[in-house]
């Protein structure tokens, strides 16, 4: 079974096919275009321009996803569309290419929550993972904290009540002259800082919740960034290290202790931060001191940020088709 995955929520235009052949789940194809470029420049995302990078790249992205996998389209047996959360026009780019392509070849439609998506990147290459899971989702407009008890079967615990985990990455780096979106860069140059030399605030840390808020973060370090004057690139390393360093501790801190409380078999990280190594290496450390029994999974990092194969994979297990006429994008989703 083949199924084609599209991912148009925001900036970047996706599109994979995956093949399932008994238990196992194979990228037979996984191609992104994006508009990156653009928005870094002003950064941030303008909605209208996204959306129109979308129109011109998809039909471009779905004809070489097909290319790189060597089928046909009428060989596929379903399509898997991101319907929500996300940019309206981005999301409608998507949901009605999927819904002409099905209309015209008669093929289902299995609409995918975006976020449930970056959750199943991490059953494409560990289809065993057993529940119950502990999911964090951090990415660029989420932090979100969920129980799995079974495939479909899931428990919000907490969110973020204000900026997300990636949004804190951006902001901050912005406030440091880097161009959106600001993650990888302020990874980069953390290896460089000194850890002791800031120490920015951990909000609700240690709140009984399991929410999360980093909008105070960002105004610490627009306080020391001001304090500062002109930054040097070693004060520039160690605020990447310090504002980095504070991130990691408050969602390891956070998740694991869930994870204990639910007593989770397994803790599973995704979205566009859990590309960064550093949180995934201070997860399985904390672990493995703590002797935790919970085995820990990250997907690789091409498939941490928003790409086609995650939508195909959660289609796979959550595999609920629907008539053109009953899809419609939402861009207010959050977990049903
Ligand atoms: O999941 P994603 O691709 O898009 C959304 O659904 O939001 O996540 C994008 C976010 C951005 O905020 C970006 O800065 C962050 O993921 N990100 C990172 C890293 N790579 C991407 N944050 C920290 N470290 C990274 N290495
Ligand atoms: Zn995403």
């Amino acid at each position: 079974m083949q199924i084609l995955g599209i991912e148009t929520s925001c900036d970047e235009t996706a599109a994979g096919v995956l093949q399932k052949k008994e238990h196992a789940l194979i990228i037979k194809s996984n191609v992104l275009a994006s508009s990156l470029s653009l928005h870094a420049k002003t950064g941030g995302i303008i909605p209208e321009q996204a959306a129109r990078e979308q129109i011109k790249f998809i039909l471009p992205v779905i004809t070489e996803a097909l290319a790189q996998a060597k089928v046909t389209i009428k060989e596929l047996d379903a399509f898997a569309v991101t319907y929500g959360p996300g940019l309206i026009g981005s999301l409608l780019v998507g949901v009605e290419t999927v819904k002409t392509l099905s209309f015209v070849l008669q093929k289902p439609i299995i609409p995918v929550n975006h976020m449930l998506g970056h959750l199943y990147a991490n059953w494409i290459d560990n289809p065993s993972i057993t529940f119950p899971a502990l999911a964090l989702v951090v990415s660029g407009g989420h932090t979100d904290l969920l129980l799995l008890k079974d495939h479909g079967d899931y428990q919000l615990l907490g969110g973020t009540r204000d900026d997300a985990a990636g949004e804190a990455f951006d902001k901050i780096g912005r406030l440091l002259g880097y161009e959106y979106p600001a993650g990888p860069a302020i990874e980069k140059r953390a290896k460089q800082g000194d850890p002791k030399r800031f120490r920015f605030p951990r909000p609700l840390v240690g709140s009984d919740d399991y929410d999360f808020s980093f909008s105070g973060l960002k105004t610490a370090v627009l306080r020391e960034v001001q304090k500062q004057g002109d930054l040097d690139e070693q004060t520039i390393a160690d605020i990447c290290r310090g504002a980095q360093d504070a991130i990691i501790d408050v969602i390891t801190k956070k998740a694991l202790k869930a994870a204990r409380q639910t007593n989770a078999n397994s803790l599973i990280l995704s979205g566009g931060v859990a590309a960064n190594q550093t949180l995934g290496d201070a997860f399985a450390q904390k672990i493995a001191q703590e002797n935790l029994p919970i085995k820990f999974y990250v997907p690789p990092r091409n498939l941490c940020t928003d790409n086609g194969a995650m939508i195909a994979a959660a289609a796979f297990y959550n595999y609920h088709p629907v008539s053109w006429q009953d899809l419609t994008a939402n861009p207010e989703l959050y977990f049903d």
